[in-house]
């Protein structure tokens, strides 16, 4: 069978953030609801001059640039997203413009809530796996603004990033064999946002309720997949990550897993699983999810950089879960096999660095910048060059004839 999986990451997380103690006090609600209820800290916020496309494009520049990766050299590139700009224009053309990615590429976009990010990458491997006498590299961009209205239930879950991956032959971080898989999928309406409108609908307590049903069909079919028959899917991985719109859906969702696969235990064993198992496999990929909020489609996947960074050279050689949900509904279960030499890796991805740059605004200033309509996004130039660094590398300047406008700072 053919190797093939993901080479190396990079995430993009916007210059502002706002913590969730200050809005609690501003919405009048118990900060403890937000920080201990949801499990939630910081939430990232965009600026005026940023969008789906400059995420995808600053996190895709990095990933380039540390892999030594030439923009002819991708051969595919696939943008996730559910912050699309354009009915018709795909986020990927714009992000191929930036890029300077060449012709000889297939480029697209997909959308299916969060879960989208996850079927650009199957898709990728699976080309590049029937393909492999080619040199063939896919470049996956995960990009969204989770963005609710301002004093609903999901304001406490907002978030904004983008995450690169290089899919490749060979690859130097991990390994996905797609053919064991577990995927689940219905029709249900628990999380969507008609044409037209700026915030999603939610249905949020049912929406929880489709996520760890999801959770259950996805595992079960990659049981089956596998073949396993007394063995657990938790025993079969090293560390779990989970979609994570919030922090403690991780909880949730453990929980949920261990209640499912470990019904002929009582409750005080299930009890004691889920705190050890919790502690020692899913812990270490919160971060992101404690830090910046949902990001939708990379959520997952900022879970793994979040794993990689607090784990480090223990997660060599090691098997992660990874479980992707999307609202209407699509999930998929499946493992990265890690490879035994990830140091370097690990070292460039600098995830705690751009958290640690960030600019902490107030509340009035949240406020301001996520009244604006997505067509009053001013170009602030001054502004702007205070930011521009290794990561924030493009800005939206605004509307000519209809075209979005981009620069390269
Ligand atoms: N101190 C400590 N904890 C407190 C508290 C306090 N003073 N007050 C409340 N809490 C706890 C509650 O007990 C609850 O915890 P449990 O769920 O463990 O019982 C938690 O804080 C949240 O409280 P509520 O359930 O009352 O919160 P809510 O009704 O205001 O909304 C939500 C919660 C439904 C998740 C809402 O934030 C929401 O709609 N979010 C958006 C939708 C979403 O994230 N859905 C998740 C699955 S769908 C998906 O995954 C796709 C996606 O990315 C959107």
């Amino acid at each position: 069978m053919t190797d093939v999986g993901v080479s190396d990451m990079a995430m993009y997380i916007p210059p502002f953030y706002i913590p969730h103690r200050e809005l609690a006090s501003a919405r009048g609600v118990p900060w403890e609801k937000y920080q201990i209820g949801l499990g939630n800290n910081k939430m990232s916020i965009l600026p005026n001059w940023e969008d789906a496309v400059t995420m995808a494009a600053n996190a895709g520049a990095q990933l380039l640039e540390k892999t030594g990766t030439g923009p002819k050299e991708i051969r595919q590139l696939v943008v996730c997203t559910e912050s699309g700009v354009d009915h018709s224009k795909p986020v990927a053309s714009f992000v191929q413009g930036l890029l300077k990615i060449g012709s000889r590429c297939r480029v697209y976009e997909i959308k299916h809530a969060c879960y989208g990010g996850t079927a650009g990458i199957v898709h990728s491997i699976d080309w590049i796996a029937r393909n492999h006498n080619l040199p063939k590299k896919a470049l996956v961009i995960m990009t969204d603004i989770a963005l609710y209205g301002f004093g609903s239930a999901g304001e406490p879950t907002q978030g904004a990033g983008a995450v690169a991956l290089l899919i490749e032959k060979d690859p130097l971080l991990c390994s996905i064999d797609t053919s064991v898989n577990g995927v689940f999928s219905r029709d249900v309406f628990d999380f969507w946002r008609p044409t037209g409108h700026r915030f999603p609908v939610v249905d949020g307590k049912y929406s929880i309720a489709c996520y760890l049903t999801a959770l259950e069909g996805a595992v079960s079919h990659m049981r089956s997949n596998l073949g396993l028959h007394n063995e657990r899917v938790l025993e079969a991985v090293d560390y779990l990550v989970y979609h994570m719109p919030f922090t403690n859906m991780s909880r949730k969702a453990h929980r949920h897993l261990i209640d499912f696969e470990y019904g002929d235990l009582g409750l005080e064993d299930r009890e004691q699983l889920f705190v050890d198992t919790f502690k020692a496999k899913v812990e270490p990929g919160l971060l992101g999810a404690r830090e910046v909020g949902n990001i939708y489609t990379g959520s997952v996947y900022m879970g793994l950089v979040s794993l990689l960074e607090a784990e480090a050279e223990r997660v060599a050689g090691k098997r992660v879960g990874l479980f992707s949900y999307g609202s209407g509904c699509g999930a998929e279960f499946f493992v990265c096999e890690m490879k035994p030499e990830i140091t370097k890796i690990i070292e460039g991805l600098r995830f705690q660095e751009q958290l640690n740059r960030r600019k902490r605004i107030t509340f009035e200033q949240y406020v301001q910048i996520c009244s604006k309509g997505w067509a009053e996004i001013l170009y602030q130039p001054l502004e702007i060059q205070t930011f521009k660094d290794t990561f924030t590398r493009f800005a939206f300047t605004g509307l000519k004839d209809h075209k979005r406008q981009y620069v390269c700072l």
